[in-house]
């Protein structure tokens, strides 16, 4: 309509009152309407096409931002509660691309619908007015739109492709970059930053390749939808003599046609574009739709206290798709307020067993009692609450030793430098420039294996557990500083329960009970001894 009131204008001669010529379809309008209630009809069509265009930019930003929140702390939450073992069979690097990344395709999609959604329906006005207006040029343009729909349709797939490209071809540098921080020192030693830098070149043209790629697509499509309107509008004119149309009004329908142009483009980029997205909603999906660990949601029986004892009933464990089992019939019992030894040879299953332990995965067979009580049916929090578990690669985070010991729970100062000096941990933490405030990066690198391994220690006696599990958590220690750190452990562990994976036979011995396990693949059905 704006189009026409502007080309009406423009036509009119400025001493002229009436708009007398105004196209065919106004019919008898024109002689009632005066070029000052056009200008002012025109004037507030301006204004209103504006509020809204800014009411519009305002709301779907505002909805596109929330999507994105939503999504992201969606897959956040879902990475906390997948089960432990679904988690594990995830590339870090691609659940942070998928977090960071990938998360905004959702808003993505939303937008582009909504967008199709407009275009769709300025395209569907636009065309009512041309059937009014001339119906043999709608016909036109609907034979245009249906070629036009089927070469979009060739070009989807290749959207698609080029999509699913330019994603893996993201996530290929992603997890480079990722691997090569994560090895960096392994890097250096052994001479390969050159070759480091040279796949990450080739990984990086790829991207940029298939970036380019889309480009020259979009530019393509968009050449095709200009090409085609030019077409149809040259056929118009070309035809103009033939067609049983008014000249005038064949002449306001070509140029609703032309107005109409950058809406058919919108549409097809958007169209296009929700093509080139599928990749990336489908990880994000993927991630969505994993199920929760059930454990994590289950209720079950509060426990304050063990009791009596922890058991083992003919436990085996299978992880996914492993031909062997990593724990086979294991039966055994913890005491309450003793200490025990977890012993065997490498591979033998005693951090599953601890995995177990912790409720981060189940057994495959068999089943744990807690004072009788299956594992499984106490509720899994108030479990947690007795335990802590040291391990032998200790998960620092960025922050500074204080944090890294209190670990983002609600632990007073005081409880984190006793758990310190039980950890004998204090006498090189207070040696760091800043002490406890010294600022440890994710990967602690000023820090020796076993200055670490004593400050996972800290973190675990930190709480206070009822239950502490260590899991070769001394093991990088010198032999010294090990049996100080074990002393003051076997003492404020007087009367509560420790249990101790351990290679070292003399750490074993300091034990009251002693656990022996032997590989699963050589002991079939064998009764641990307890
Ligand atoms: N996440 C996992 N996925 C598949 N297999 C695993 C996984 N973790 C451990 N295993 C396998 O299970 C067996 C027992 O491992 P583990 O409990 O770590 O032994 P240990 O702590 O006694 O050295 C090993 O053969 C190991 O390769
Ligand atoms: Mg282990």
């Amino acid at each position: 309509m704006l189009v026409s009131l502007v080309f009406a204008l423009s036509q009119q001669s400025p001493a002229s009152g009436s708009v007398a010529w105004l196209p065919a379809y106004f019919g008898g309008l024109e002689s009632s309407i005066t070029k000052s209630m056009l200008v002012a009809v025109l004037i507030c069509a301006i204004i209103l096409r504006i509020i809204l265009g800014f009411v519009n930019d305002i709301i779907a930003s505002t909805v596109s931002h929330q999507i994105s929140e939503s999504i992201r702390h969606r897959l956040y939450a879902k990475i906390l509660t997948i089960p432990f073992q679904r988690f594990q069979r995830y590339e870090r690097s691609d659940l942070i691309n998928v977090i960071a990344t990938e998360s905004y395709s959702v808003a993505s999609a939303h937008t582009g619908l909504v967008r199709l959604g407009i275009s769709l329906g300025t395209i569907i006005i636009f065309g009512a007015g041309m059937l009014v207006m001339a119906w043999p040029i709608a016909v036109l343009a609907v034979m245009f739109g249906v070629v036009h729909n089927l070469s979009l349709g060739l070009f989807a797939a290749a959207y698609r492709r080029l999509g699913a490209a330019s994603l893996s071809a993201l996530e290929e540098l992603t997890h480079l970059s990722w691997t090569t921080l994560q090895t960096l020192k392994a890097v250096k030693s052994f001479g390969l930053e050159d070759d480091h830098k040279g796949i990450f070149e080739t990984l990086s043209k790829t991207v940029g390749e298939t970036w380019r790629r889309s480009d020259r697509m979009g530019a393509a499509t968009s050449l095709l939808s200009e090409t085609l309107t030019f077409g149809v509008i040259l056929t118009i004119i070309l035809s103009s003599q033939v067609l049983p149309v008014d000249f005038r009004a064949a002449l306001s329908a070509t140029i609703l046609l032309y107005r109409l142009q950058p809406h058919i483009k919108q549409f097809d980029s958007q169209l296009l574009r929700l093509h080139e997205i599928e990749a990336s909603l489908q990880n994000v999906l993927a991630l969505i739709a994993e199920q929760d660990d059930a454990r994590k949601t289950a209720g079950g029986e509060e426990l304050r206290h063990l009791k009596q004892e922890i058991v083992f009933h003919d436990v085996s464990f299978f992880y996914e798709e492993a031909r062997m089992p990593a724990v086979r019939h294991a039966s055994f019992s913890i005491r309450a307020g003793e200490t025990t030894a977890l012993t065997g040879p490498s591979g033998s299953g005693k951090t599953t067993i601890i995995n177990m332990l912790l409720d981060l995965i189940q057994p495959t067979e068999g089943r744990i009692t807690i004072d009788g009580k299956d594992l499984s049916t106490i509720e899994r929090s108030s479990w947690l609450r007795l335990l802590a578990v040291s391990g032998q690669d200790v998960e620092l985070m960025d922050g500074s030793v204080l944090d890294n010991i209190r670990f983002r729970r609600d632990i007073l100062e005081e409880d984190v430098r006793w758990a310190a000096d039980m950890a004998c941990a204090t006498e090189f933490i207070e040696n760091l420039p800043y002490g406890f405030d010294e600022w440890l990066g994710d990967e602690a690198i000023r820090l020796s294996g076993g200055q670490r391994q004593r400050i996972g220690l800290a973190r675990a006696l930190a709480g206070r557990p009822d239950i502490l599990l260590l899991d070769e958590a001394t093991s990088a220690l010198d032999e010294e500083t090990e049996g100080r750190v074990l002393s003051l452990l076997l003492r404020e562990y007087d009367g509560r329960t420790l249990i101790v994976v351990s290679h070292r036979p003399s750490v074993a011995r300091l034990m009251k009970n002693r656990i022996d396990l032997r590989p699963a693949t050589t002991a079939d059905g064998l009764l641990y001894g307890g």
